[in-house]
C-alpha cells in the first residue's frame, strides 16, 4: 500500500498546474463556444433555397457541358443556363432514340436534354417545349446547330395542343431549372433579396407577391401544407400576415425563421425551404398543370413510343407513379424510380432527389 502522504504531496504540490489547467480548459471552452456561434449563425446562409428537390448549390460553369458535346461554347456574359441535364445517360438509354424519329421534350430547360436527344441518332426530330422565354432564348443558341431539327414552342405543356400519335418519345425534367434559383430577379430563391415573383412563365399575372400579402392566413397555411409538406404552416403564415406587406425574398425568409423553433431554424435545411417549394409550386400550378399534360402525353406516342419523367420530390413522383401505372396506354418500365450512380452524385447535387421513371405505349 502506498503510504498515505504521497497522494496528499502530489494534490498540495499541484495548485499551479490546476491552475494552467483551468485557464486551458476556460479559454478552450470560449473558443469552441465562439465556434458554435459562428457555425449556427451562417448555417441558414450555406443553405440554399429548395433543397428538397432542387439543390441549388450554384454549380460551377466547368460542369456545364458534361455528357455533351461543346461544340457551341456557352458566352460567359449570357445568363448562366447552367443546367447539368439529371439522370441524362438513363434517360437517353431508356428512351430508345432511334434514326429519324420525332420526340419530345416537353421542358426543354437550357436545352441539355434536348441536345443529347439530337445528337444520339441521326435525322432526328424535336420539338421543344418551355413556357419561359429566357429559357427558348437560351436554348434556341445552344442548339443553333441543330436548328433546322428543332421546333421551339412557348408553351405550358398541359396547354400544348398534342397530336395523337406524334412522338416516338417524350420526357420531361421538372420544376424549374438552376437558371431560375441563381437568377435573383426571377425571385424563386432567398440567397438574395429579390421579388417575390416565382413566374416561370412572365406573361402570367399572379406572382407570389400576390400570394404573400394579399391571401388569407387559412389560404396561405393550406398551401404551405399541401404543397411544402410543411408541419408548422398555421404558424407561419400567421407570422406572415403580422409582417405583412413583405416586400422580398428575404424578407420572406426571415418572417419564416423568426417563428420556427430553434432545432428548426439551424437544421439540415433552411426552414424557409418547403415554403418557398409551396409557393413556388402554387404559382405555376405544377401540379394540375402536371396531371394535365400526364393524361394527354401517351395518347401522342406511337405504339412502342416511350415517355420519360424526372421528378424532383413526392408531391410530383407520386402523380407521375400513379398516372403512368394507371394509363391503359401504357406499360411501365421502370418497376422502381431509376435514381443517380455516385458519379453523377458527386458531381451534381441536384441529382440528389431527381427520379426517373419511363413508360411505353402498348402496341
Ligand atoms: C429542370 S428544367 C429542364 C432542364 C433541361 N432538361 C435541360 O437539360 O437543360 C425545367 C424547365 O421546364 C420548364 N417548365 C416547367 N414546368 C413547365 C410547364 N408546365 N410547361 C412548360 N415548361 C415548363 C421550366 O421553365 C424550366 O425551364
Amino acid at each position: 500500500m502506498l503510504p498515505r502522504y504521497r497522494s496528499s504531496e502530489k494534490t498540495s504540490s499541484n495548485p499551479q498546474n490546476c491552475n494552467l489547467l483551468s485557464f486551458v480548459i476556460g479559454h478552450l471552452s470560449l473558443v469552441i463556444g465562439y465556434l458554435s456561434f459562428v457555425i449556427w449563425y451562417c448555417l441558414p446562409y450555406l443553405h440554399s433555397p429548395l433543397t428538397i428537390p432542387h439543390s441549388p448549390v450554384p454549380i460551377p460553369h466547368s460542369l456545364l457541358n458534361m455528357n455533351l458535346d461543346s461544340q457551341t461554347p456557352q458566352d460567359a456574359e449570357e445568363p448562366m443556363f447552367s443546367h447539368i441535364p439529371v439522370l441524362s445517360r438513363e434517360i437517353i438509354e431508356g428512351l430508345a432514340v432511334r434514326p429519324g424519329g420525332h420526340y419530345l421534350d416537353a421542358t426543354l430547360g437550357g436545352g441539355g436534354h434536348s441536345r443529347l436527344i439530337l445528337k444520339t441518332a441521326e435525322n432526328v426530330q424535336l420539338t421543344a417545349i418551355d413556357q419561359d422565354a429566357d429559357a427558348l432564348a437560351a436554348a434556341q443558341k445552344y442548339l443553333n446547330e441543330y436548328q433546322d431539327r428543332v421546333n421551339f414552342v412557348r408553351s405550358n405543356f398541359a396547354a400544348y395542343d398534342f397530336t395523337q400519335s406524334n412522338f416516338d418519345g417524350i420526357i420531361a425534367d421538372l420544376g424549374v431549372s438552376s437558371y431560375h434559383l441563381d437568377t435573383p430577379e426571377r425571385g424563386f430563391s432567398f440567397r438574395h433579396a429579390a421579388s417575390l415573383d416565382m413566374r416561370m412563365d412572365q406573361r402570367q399575372s399572379l406572382t407570389a407577391a400576390d400570394v404573400i400579402n394579399d391571401w388569407d392566413e387559412a389560404e396561405l397555411a393550406d398551401i404551405f401544407f399541401k404543397y411544402g409538406e410543411e408541419r408548422l404552416s398555421r404558424r407561419i403564415a400567421r407570422r406572415i400576415i403580422e409582417r405583412r406587406p413583405l416586400h422580398n425574398t428575404v424578407e420572406l425568409a426571415d418572417a419564416i425563421a423568426s417563428c420556427v423553433p430553434a432545432k428548426y431554424r439551424y437544421g439540415r435545411i433552411h426552414p424557409a425551404t418547403r415554403v418557398f417549394q409551396a409557393l413556388r409550386i402554387f404559382v405555376n400550378d405544377e401540379l394540375k398543370s402536371l396531371e394535365t399534360f400526364l393524361d394527354k402525353a401517351p395518347n401522342a406516342l406511337v405504339p412502342g413510343g416511350r415517355i420519360a419523367i424526372i421528378s424532383f420530390h413526392s408531391l410530383e413522383d407520386r402523380l407521375v407513379k400513379h398516372s403512368l401505372r394507371n394509363s391503359p396506354l401504357l406499360r411501365v418500365l421502370t418497376k422502381k424510380p431509376i435514381t443517380a450512380q455516385e458519379d453523377e452524385l458527386n458531381q451534381n447535387p441536384r441529382s440528389r432527389s431527381a427520379k426517373l421513371r419511363i413508360a411505353e405505349r402498348r402496341e
